[in-house]
């Protein structure tokens, strides 16, 4: 997906509300340390959280995601960083994160990039820190699609890449608690989220894993 096009035409692509689950959990979360938000994308979780007194630092590799959020931050005076920056190259001007969100990101990723994630992950946090994840599993719609599809071939377990070099990444049943296994589970749901659609596009449901870890 050309995750720039894409912001510049429609406004709130994945919603303008946050995802239930950091709404049910956010009082978990530790103010007086900063949160990251990596693929913030349209900011709908980092200005969320911001209007709540938290720190913010956002990070999206699209520079219309990240102009977005730092104008919709200065107009609201929210202390939001912001930076155009993958996860890869990211620095950090803080010593550690008391939360860090990764909504939407792991199915676009391929494993290697998951892995140096986790990895990130785990620099970025300390005991006590709470990751908030949300992710494709392999029940998904797109699943079956992209096994089909002439356009993305397999690039690992359940993983897909196009000619463009974007991935797709599904977890089975389960899999994201070995994902974070040096994690405390707070939160684990698997299932069909809801129906939606993206601007004025079909109606879909994806079969989901969202969780909340405790470091
Ligand atoms: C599916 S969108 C989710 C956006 C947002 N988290 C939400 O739930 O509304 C994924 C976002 O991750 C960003 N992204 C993709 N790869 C990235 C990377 N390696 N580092 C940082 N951001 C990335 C994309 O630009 C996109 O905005």
């Amino acid at each position: 997906m050309r995750y720039d096009e894409v912001y510049c035409k429609t406004k709130s692509y994945f919603g303008a509300e946050p995802e239930p689950l950091l709404k049910h959990h956010r009082h978990l979360l530790d103010k007086s340390h900063r949160i990251l938000d990596i693929g913030a994308g349209q900011g709908r979780h980092a200005l969320f959280l911001a209007r709540e007194g938290f720190k913010v630092d956002a990070i999206d590799s699209s520079k219309v995601a990240i102009e977005t959020v730092s104008a919709m931050a200065a107009k609201e005076n929210l202390d939001i960083r912001t930076y155009q920056s993958s996860f890869e190259t990211f620095e950090p001007e803080t010593d550690f994160f008391s939360g860090i969100l990764i909504f939407g990101l792991i199915q676009i990723l391929s494993w290697a990039s998951i892995e140096l994630l986790l990895e990130k992950i785990l620099l970025w946090t300390r005991t006590g820190s709470l990751v908030f994840a949300r992710a494709f599993t392999t029940k998904d719609p797109s699943f079956a699609r992209n096994r089909r599809s002439r356009e993305w071939k397999s690039s690992g377990k359940n993983s897909f890449t196009d000619e463009r070099g974007h991935f797709r990444t599904h977890l089975e049943e389960g899999e994201i608690l070995s994902l974070f296994c040096d994690f405390k589970v707070v939160d684990h749901w698997e299932g069909l989220g809801p129906r939606h659609r993206h601007g004025d596009g079909p109606f879909e449901r994806h079969a989901e894993v969202e969780g909340v870890f405790r470091r």
